[in-house]
């Protein structure tokens, strides 16, 4: 088969810190797995190219990442001074937007962002039962609260009025919540073949082994929550093997502390999925472990893009200290999407989650730089 080919954008502040060490991962791997697998790095979007170019990136950029089977992203995020409050905020509107630009771009309609406490990692919930979390929020990736549409009127006056617009369409709220659902009979029968069940009542009291939780603010935000309901409810009736759920989120919020065990899958919004998602990183041991991505499952001739949770987190930037775990589960989530070009890129990454999770238990709660952590999964990977 024909080679397959990555494009690495490492980002800003911390991104770059975390894909050296997934590079090395995938060095290893290459030659472990013998896999036909290249890839080719490129310093934007940053925002250091915009400094110097004053772009994000170049005009053609999508057709440049447009030729490759995936992206690898570090971060996005000015990381310059935070005291300066303004001046972050500012930089932050333009380095930021090629991301947008990129998942739309290639139609990247899922991010996906599994939330699991795996053993060794710090568990912020007092209550032993958070060992047991074990959800996937997909978040609607293509519009809603992100379509960028709206204006400012009457700028720089007193009377200024701000409109920001939230579109949700029949066809977006439809594909995403079938994800949803598929997903949560793909997770049933993967437990069943680990022989693990779970168990979730539905409202006339039958009991499933999956759940779908579906988020709105149906009663304030009311038409896009109708609209969800209605697909959601309509769709359910196909699913009849699939416990069905619904919260408010804010409720959600309260329920990801209180109990976060009792969800499964949850479908939520492009906005409110991206804010739950950081809830739910800290549920599962936080930003420093948290993987994610954006994918495109309906077009395999646009790549998708593969980037941690977490931010440039320009605290940490520059001193060692961001961890490289998340990035590496992310870059493991990378070959086994692959897998659709070669299936032996399947094998290459649940190697690397088996070599990362196993550095998590065994050292989790230590100290350790980003390079440390990195060098510890790749002497596994030799090994
Ligand atoms: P952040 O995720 O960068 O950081 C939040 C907190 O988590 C910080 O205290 C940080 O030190 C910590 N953290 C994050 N990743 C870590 C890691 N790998 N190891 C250890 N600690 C880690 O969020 P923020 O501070 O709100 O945002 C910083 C910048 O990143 C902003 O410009 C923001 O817009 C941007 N951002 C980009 C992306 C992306 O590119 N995908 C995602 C989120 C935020
Ligand atoms: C994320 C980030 C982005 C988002 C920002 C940086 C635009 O927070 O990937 O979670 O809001 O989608
Ligand atoms: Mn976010």
């Amino acid at each position: 088969s024909a080679t397959t080919n990555i494009a690495i954008t490492p980002g800003d502040g911390i991104g770059p810190e975390v894909v050296n060490q997934a590079v090395n991962c995938l060095a290893l791997l290459r030659q472990r797995f013998k896999l036909d697998l290249d890839w080719h790095p490129f310093p934007w979007p940053s925002h250091r190219w915009h400094q110097q170019h004053g772009e994000s990136m170049p005009a053609d950029a999508l057709e440049q990442l447009g030729a490759f089977d995936a992206i690898l992203l570090g971060a996005l995020g000015d990381p310059g001074p935070v005291t300066d409050h303004n001046r972050y905020l500012l930089s932050d509107s333009v380095s930021l937007a090629p991301l947008l630009q990129i998942r739309k771009g290639f139609d990247q309609w899922v991010c996906e962002r599994p939330a699991r406490l795996l053993p060794g990692a710090r568990q912020y919930l007092a209550d032993d039962r958070a060992r047991d979390i074990d959800m996937l929020v997909i978040r609607e990736n293509s519009e809603g609260e992100y379509v960028s549409q709206g204006g400012r009127l009457r700028q720089g006056t007193p009377h200024e009025v701000a409109t920001q617009i939230e579109v949700f369409t029949h066809f977006a709220s439809e594909r995403i919540i079938r994800y949803g659902f598929e997903q949560a009979r793909a997770r049933a029968i993967r437990r069943q073949q680990h022989h693990q069940t779970r168990q979730f009542q539905t409202l006339d009291g039958r009991v499933c082994d999956s759940q779908v939780c579906l988020v709105t603010k149906r009663n304030a935000l009311r038409y896009w929550g109708d609209l969800y309901t209605e697909v959601f409810e309509r769709m359910s009736l196909e699913y009849p093997d699939v416990a069905t759920h619904h919260e408010l989120v804010d409720a959600a919020c309260m329920k990801f502390v209180q109990s976060p065990w009792a969800f499964d899958v949850v479908v939520a919004s492009n906005l409110q999925g991206d804010i739950l998602t950081d809830l739910a990183a800290v549920l599962s041991g936080g930003m420093g472990v948290a993987p994610s991505c954006n994918l495109n499952p309906t077009d395999p001739t646009m790549p998708s893009m593969f980037e941690p949770t977490h931010g440039s987190a320009p605290d940490i930037a520059g001193q060692g200290l961001a961890d490289p775990t998340a990035m590496l589960f992310t870059t493991a989530r990378m070959l086994d999407w692959l897998a659709h070009k070669d299936p032996i890129m399947a094998a290459a990454g649940l190697a690397l989650f088996e070599a990362t999770a196993a550095d998590l238990a065994q050292h989790g709660g230590k100290r350790r730089s980003t390079a440390e952590i990195g060098a510890a999964v790749c002497a596994r990977l030799k090994a």
